[in-house]
C-alpha cells in the first residue's frame, strides 16, 4: 500500500546532484528522464519504484525535507549546519569531502591567536558564528557574503574567512592559507521526520541498499 506513494527527493544542484544519481544508478534506480540536458521539467519521475526527484539550491534543501515536499535530501553538511532545519541526518554518502576552515594571510594567525575582535567573511554568518562565538569564545564581526569570498582580505573587507576548502588552490593562488579548521564535511541524507515514521521501511531499505554500495565501492 505505501508503494503506492511518491517517495520525494530533493538534491542540491551541481556536482553533488550527479555523484548522487550516479550512486543511485549503481543500487538500480535509474531516472533517465534527468539525463536529458535540455529539458525544462524540474520534477523528474522513476514509475517503477515511485520516486521523484527535483534539483534545488543547495541551501533550499533542507527547506523542502523539514517542511515534508521532499521526504528525503542530499546536501553538504555544510548547508545542513548552516541551515539548521528540523531533519535528521541518517547517512553521510562520502563524497563530496572538503573541510570548513578559517583561512586568511598567515599575519592573521596572530589575530586569532590573541581573541582580538576581527572582521570575518563567510557565505555561513551562522557556522562561523557558532565556531567563534560558542567554541572559540571569542567576539568578532561577521559580514556575510554570497561568493568569491576569499575576495575579503585581499581587499581588506575582512581579516579572516570562514569558507570551504577543498583543494587549497583557490587559497594557494591568492597568497591565503589555511589557519584553523572548523570541521570536516561531506554530502549527507537527510530525511524529514514524519516521513522518517511514515516510510520506515522504504527509507530503511534505501540506506541498506546504498551503505551494502558504498561498503563495496570503498
Ligand atoms: C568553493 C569555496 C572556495 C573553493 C574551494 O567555492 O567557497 O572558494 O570552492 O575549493 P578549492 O580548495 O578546491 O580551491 P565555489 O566554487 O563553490 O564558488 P563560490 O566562490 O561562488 O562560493
Amino acid at each position: 500500500m505505501s508503494e503506492e506513494r511518491y517517495l520525494t527527493f530533493a538534491l542540491g544542484k551541481g556536482r553533488l546532484a550527479k555523484k548522487t544519481l550516479e550512486l543511485f544508478e549503481q543500487i538500480g534506480i535509474t531516472c533517465d528522464e534527468m539525463k536529458d540536458k535540455d529539458t525544462r521539467k524540474l520534477i523528474f519521475v522513476n514509475e517503477e519504484y515511485k520516486l521523484r526527484f527535483f534539483l534545488a539550491k543547495s541551501p533550499d534543501v533542507p527547506t523542502y525535507v523539514e517542511y515534508g515536499a521532499a521526504d528525503i535530501g542530499v546536501v553538504g553538511k555544510d548547508t545542513i549546519l548552516e541551515e539548521n532545519r528540523n531533519v535528521y541526518e541518517v547517512l553521510d554518502l562520502g563524497f563530496g569531502k572538503c573541510r570548513m576552515c578559517v583561512c586568511g594571510p598567515s599575519s592573521a594567525g596572530e589575530l586569532l591567536k590573541h581573541h582580538e575582535r576581527i572582521r570575518v567573511a563567510s557565505k555561513y554568518p551562522n557556522i562561523a558564528r557558532e565556531y567563534f562565538y560558542n567554541k572559540k569564545h571569542q567576539t568578532v564581526d561577521i559580514i556575510k557574503l554570497n561568493g568569491s569570498v576569499e575576495l575579503g582580505p585581499l581587499v581588506e573587507l575582512s581579516d579572516v574567512i570562514v569558507d570551504i576548502v577543498e583543494t587549497g588552490s583557490t587559497l594557494k593562488e591568492n597568497g591565503l592559507e589555511v589557519l584553523e579548521e572548523v570541521c570536516p564535511l561531506s554530502a549527507r541524507m537527510i530525511v524529514n521526520p514524519v516521513s522518517m515514521q511514515m516510510e520506515a521501511d522504504r527509507i530503511r531499505k534505501l540506506v541498506g541498499a546504498i551503505r551494502e554500495q558504498l561498503k563495496i565501492q570503498s
